[in-house]
């Protein structure tokens, strides 16, 4: 390299970092990349533009500066409010069909010819070790392996098990009502399962003779 080369490139380096000094605010660049997916994505099949948009609670929970206390509060209460309990009070299906839909993760493509639930799986496998057989999982939710046993559900209709029985419908339906920011997809709430696919899964979890409680 002659010396002229490497003034110009010492010169140009020096213009780039001083550029970044005093780039653009978050603001900008928020714009910048909201403009960026708008150029970048179209409307396709069932995947509509509209999924671009965040609802309150995502915003709230993507800015850079974390939802304060009151803002979470009400995050909570709006996706407790959201959850639809069973018309007629039975929450539970068929285990074998939850652990199929478990460890799917398919749906909602813009190949599929149609947006109802029942083409979609729940990925929860994505997220979250289900049983000892599974070669891979994610590990971003905590582990459900014994999810019924550990919490000592013998018989999921008794009584006694309704409290983690509303919970875990809860946790299903919107995930927000416990925790605000959750990563955890809103399953009912976004009409990604219905109240049957709900329920089968509702049976994995906890029924005892499940592949997650009994293996
Ligand atoms: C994108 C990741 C993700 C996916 C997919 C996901 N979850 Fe979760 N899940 C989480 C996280 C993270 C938590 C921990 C609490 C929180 O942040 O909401 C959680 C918590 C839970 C809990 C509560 C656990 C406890 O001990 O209280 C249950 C039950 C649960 N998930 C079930 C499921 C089921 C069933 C599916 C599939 C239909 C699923 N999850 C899919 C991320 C995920």
């Amino acid at each position: 390299m002659n010396t002229s080369r490497l003034i110009l490139v010492v010169a140009g380096s020096a213009a780039i970092v001083a550029g970044c000094a005093s780039g653009p605010s978050s603001a900008e660049l928020d714009a910048q990349t909201t403009q960026m997916m708008h150029a970048s994505f179209r409307d396709q099949g069932i995947a509509k533009m509209s999924r671009l948009d965040q609802d309150t609670m995502q915003k709230a929970c993507s800015s850079d500066v974390a939802p304060s206390a009151a803002v979470e509060k009400s995050i909570m209460e709006q996706a407790q409010a959201s959850i639809q309990w069973p018309a007629d009070g039975k929450f539970f299906g068929d285990w074998r069909k939850g652990d199929k839909l478990a460890q799917s993760g398919r749906g909602m493509s813009w190949s599929d010819k149609s947006a109802d639930p029942k083409g979609n799986g729940g990925s929860c496998y994505n997220c979250h070790q289900l049983d000892k057989s599974e070669l891979s999982y994610g590990t971003i939710g905590p582990s459900l392996l014994h999810y019924g046993k550990n919490r000592g559900i013998t018989d999921p209709n008794a009584a006694s098990a309704q409290e983690v029985v509303k919970y875990t419908w809860s946790r299903l339906w919107n995930a927000k009502a416990t925790v605000p920011c959750s990563s955890m997809p809103r399953f009912g709430h976004d009409k990604i399962l219905d109240v049957a696919q709900l329920r089968d899964l509702m049976s994995l979890l906890l029924d005892p003779q499940s592949s997650v409680n009994a293996q």
